[in-house]
């Protein structure tokens, strides 16, 4: 499988098998992000939370090519009541879509939709896809769980925030690496914004102090997942 980072949180998957799945799709509103929507299409489109900078451009894209909606309930529904398909599931549940499995796990984050109704409790996601294990923390405080998350599906690639102000800082981040303990962690949800700067190269020295591995993706950047 390929993963390509658009900046923020937003990435792209594509497996194998040619599915291409977005996550939090922040593109055109994104100071940061080198492509634009339009020149976006899925089949799937998984959403950790209804913030705007995730939500983002999900509804234009959907318009033009029907993707299948992942996302917890009530987030979920916001996407079908906007005309869309959708699958609802909620945190600790897992199901096997055609790409391969996806699970929902708990994040430490709010959830408002962009027109103030409830989004839903926020969400990280484990993915599985093409013997990959991939886990997109979503935004997120530190949380001791993420210890378990790690022994109950051992982590290929953890991408998570270390923008700080929203969610964890470079110095959480090192220590949600050390306790997931993927075999390599890509940093997110970062410069964005003046609020959220922080130097990446810093998260990578400080996780590969720690004896691991982790990657530091450019904006626009794809990866071939091994
Ligand atoms: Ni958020
Ligand atoms: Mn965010």
């Amino acid at each position: 499988m390929k993963l390509r980072y658009f900046s923020h949180s937003s990435f792209q998957i594509t497996t194998d098998a040619g599915q291409v799945l977005l996550i939090d799709p922040f593109i055109d509103d994104n100071p940061t992000c080198p492509v634009r929507a339009e020149e976006l299409s899925a089949d799937f489109i998984v959403l950790t939370h209804a913030h705007g900078d995730h939500v983002g451009d999900s509804f234009s894209i959907a318009n033009r090519c029907d993707p299948l909606f992942i996302a917890v309930n009530e987030l979920a529904n916001y996407c079908i009541d906007k005309g869309f398909r959708a699958h609802n599931m909620h945190i600790g549940g897992a199901y096997e879509f055609g790409f391969g499995r996806l699970k929902f796990t708990i994040a430490h984050h709010g959830s408002m939709t962009p027109e103030g109704g409830y989004g839903g409790e926020p969400a990280g996601v484990v993915l599985s896809i093409d013997g990959i294990n991939l886990y997109h923390t979503g935004d997120t405080g530190l949380f001791y769980d993420m210890k378990l998350i790690g022994e109950m599906t051992p982590i290929d690639y953890m991408l998570l925030p270390i923008g700080d102000n929203f969610t964890m800082g470079i110095g959480d981040a090192v220590k949600a690496v050390e306790l997931t303990d993927p075999r390599v962690a890509i940093p997110m949800h970062y410069n964005t914004f003046p609020v959220i700067e922080a130097d990446p190269h810093e998260f990578k020295r400080r996780v590969e102090a720690l004896g691991k591995e982790a990657v530091v993706m450019d904006f626009g950047q794809e990866l071939t997942l091994t």
